[in-house]
């Protein structure tokens, strides 16, 4: 037998490498499991899938399509593929999905390689204004060379100005019109530009990467059945699942869909990562149990913790809308481009509850913006409620408002915490074992 198995022979400069990361990867979870995860891209994962995630499909290929593959010992990742797409067409009420992107951006990717050719035109939300990096020229936009113009913005209502949005459409006649957003507090006016995008022959392509949970559970709005052709996704955000992506059509077209999928395969990914997509399978099939409950629970938990903010002292953006339809709030901290949003995340990840800056309108500088985007999703899997909500803001005020040191609110945060270590809305909900490593 070749080979080294065990420790004993290896250098301890390796070791100690394999070391440091078990220990980060350790503390990185301890800070999750003991703290307030707010980051509203994020979510964690069902014992099930926690399970599948590091199964022997890791380490498997399966290029192409259920039975029609490039290699040998496909036969049960065939099974699991084909009822995933299956389930998926149902979750989203469409007739085509492709289920193997690894990410959203990936989905955006092949969805834009689908869609244009280099040197086409498309429109989109600027980052400015809460679009993805990927609709933007330093991301998946640029890596396929289109000319970018930006939707006018309304900032009181936070979504494209729709009149002026139509009017750009028309008058740039795009080859894709690009809807979604980063920054996702309310739905976007879709039938409205959906028909100006059709009136001038273009492809109309949703990127519902934050909101696909709450799509899927019918608490948002539904892109594929309000004019949008293609719509891309996370299956991580508020979707309930492992890493990856989605791509989903309203299009019966077969030329549409092998395009679609050709994209994806071989356009982009050669290895899809076939754990992740037997999860997705499984996160699919308890969304179909869990989902609608979960979602509707989400947005629940996202209004009363935007209302919880503002009574506590915050100023919470877009009041005068009921601060938020989705999964996320927003809050500002200072004057614009000053930084405090930073200082603020800064103070809350020492109080052990992780969040992210974020510009707001009027905002330029990325890494000095005046906001923070808070997620509600990971604290409602775990099973908070609407009262909890009332805690969570507590321990912000604690923080922001009454200046105490976070380190003394760190340890009610854990305390508080240690009542919500089983994740919910999935099958076996009485054996979790909660947080992994
Ligand atoms: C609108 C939007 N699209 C795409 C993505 C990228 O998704 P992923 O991180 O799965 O690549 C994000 C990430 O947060 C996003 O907000």
């Amino acid at each position: 037998m070749v080979g080294h198995n065990g420790a004993w022979n290896a250098s301890p400069e390796n070791l100690n490498h394999a070391q440091v990361v078990m220990d980060a990867v350790s503390a990185s979870g301890t800070l999750y499991r003991e703290g307030l995860g707010m980051i509203a891209s994020e979510n964690i994962v069902s014992p099930m899938v926690q399970k599948i995630v590091t199964s022997d499909l890791h380490g498997r290929y399966a290029e192409g399509l259920p039975f029609k593959r490039y290699y040998q010992g496909c036969g049960g990742f065939d099974t699991i593929e084909e009822l995933g797409l299956e389930l998926a067409k149902k979750v989203f009420n469409v007739p085509f999905a492709n289920i193997q992107s690894t990410s959203g951006t990936v989905s955006n990717i092949a969805a834009l390689k689908a869609l244009s050719k280099p040197g086409d035109s498309i429109t989109a939300v600027s980052t400015a204004d809460g679009g993805h990096i990927s609709h933007a020229r330093m991301g998946a936009v640029g890596l396929r060379d289109l000319n970018l113009s930006t939707y006018p913005w309304d900032e009181d209502r936070m979504e494209p100005d729709i009149d002026a949005s139509a009017a750009l459409i028309r008058e740039v006649a795009p080859k894709v019109a690009l809807f979604g957003q980063s920054v996702f507090l309310f739905p976007t006016p879709l039938q409205e530009l959906a028909d100006a995008a059709h009136e001038v022959g273009s492809t109309v392509m949703y990127d519902g990467a934050h909101v696909l949970g709450l799509i899927a559970g019918g608490c948002f709005q539904d892109p594929l059945h309000e004019g949008a052709d293609v719509m891309t996704g996370s299956s991580h955000k508020t979707f309930p699942g492992p890493q990856g992506g989605f791509i989903l059509s309203s299009s019966e077209d077969d030329k549409f869909q092998r395009r679609l999928n050709n994209a994806v395969f071989p356009g982009t990914c050669s290895s899809y990562h076939l754990h992740h997509v037997a999860g997705k399978v499984v996160a699919l099939a308890e969304f179909q149990e869990y989902g609608v409950e979960l979602s509707k629970n989400t947005v629940a938990n996202a209004q009363a913790f935007a209302a919880a903010l503002a009574s506590e002292g915050f100023d919470v953006l877009a009041e005068s809308r009921g601060y938020t339809a989705s999964h996320q709030v927003l809050t500002r901290h200072g004057d614009l481009d000053s930084g405090a949003g930073a200082k603020a995340a800064d103070l809350l990840e020492q109080a052990g509850i992780i969040t992210n800056m974020n510009m707001l309108p009027g905002d330029t500088k990325a890494m000095t913006p005046s906001g923070l985007r808070l997620g509600v999703q990971e604290l409602t899997r775990v099973g908070m409620g609407t009262d909890e909500m009332l805690d969570v803001a507590r321990f912000y005020a604690r923080v922001l408002i009454e200046n105490e040191d976070p380190s003394s609110v760190k340890s009610d945060v854990r305390d508080f915490k240690s009542d919500y270590q089983i994740i919910r809305y999935c099958f076996n909900e009485d054996e979790s074992n909660g947080y992994p490593l």
